[in-house]
């Protein structure tokens, strides 16, 4: 076991523009491990791979990131609503540290982040192996007489293209300022990429 398992992890939630050189490192470092498939995005400082968040939740043990989420408020089109949400996304743990209890309390820091942006709902898109995860913490799943709702997006890439992307299932929401019975009706267009 790393010591990183044997320390209690210290949480912080920091504004982007706060972030210094070796904390992108660290951070892209951790999301490379968490996010395998995607470790040719998080290269060096990139600790991005959509759109940069504006307020990221950390955990360190020590200079070592061990969780971590990003968030970025952004206006979103639903039906014909231009609505305010936080995007929050790059949600992981360090496979070191995985399934102890730090990703749950992750997503409790990352309530609390969401109440400081005063949002009406956070958002973010999941695959479905992982929605019990968020529901877990208090996430619901975005739906409209019982289905999924539909939203677009632009995929990532790192190489700056960008790709139409259609996801029919796994846009989930945490309620902000508004109820979900308030979340407006129609196909969600995000009108670009996300956290
Ligand atoms: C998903 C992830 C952040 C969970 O972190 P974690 O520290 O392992 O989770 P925890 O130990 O805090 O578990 C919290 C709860 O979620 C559940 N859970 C954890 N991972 C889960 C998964 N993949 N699917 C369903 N439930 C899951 C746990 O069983 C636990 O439930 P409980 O409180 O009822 O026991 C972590 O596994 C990870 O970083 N994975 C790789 C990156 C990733 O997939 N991120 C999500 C992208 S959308």
């Amino acid at each position: 076991m790393s010591d990183a398992a044997v320390s209690a992890p210290v949480f912080s939630t920091v504004a982007e523009g706060d972030l210094s050189l070796d904390d992108h490192e660290a951070i892209a470092s951790m999301l490379a491990q968490a996010f395998p498939s995607y470790d040719h995005w998080y290269l060096s400082a990139r600790s991005w791979a959509g759109m940069q968040p504006e307020r990221r939740v950390i955990a360190r043990v020590d200079d070592v990131v061990v969780a971590h989420a990003g968030l970025r408020r952004q206006f979103v089109a639903v039906g014909t609503t231009d609505l305010l949400v936080a995007a929050v996304g790059m949600v992981a743990v360090s496979p070191d540290v995985q399934k102890t209890g730090l990703g749950a309390e992750l997503l409790r820091h990352v309530d609390t982040a969401l109440t400081d942006l005063r949002v009406p709902f956070g958002v973010l898109e999941t695959g479905e192996a992982v929605q019990g995860f968020y529901r877990s913490a208090g996430w619901l799943p975005l739906e409209r007489d019982g289905l999924p709702i539909t939203g677009h997006f632009t995929a990532f890439s790192a190489d700056g293209a960008g790709v139409l992307v259609t996801q029919q299932e796994g846009w989930l929401a945490r309620e902000g300022t508004s109820a979900l019975a308030e979340w407006p009706e129609g196909v969600l267009h995000w009108n670009g990429q996300m956290v």
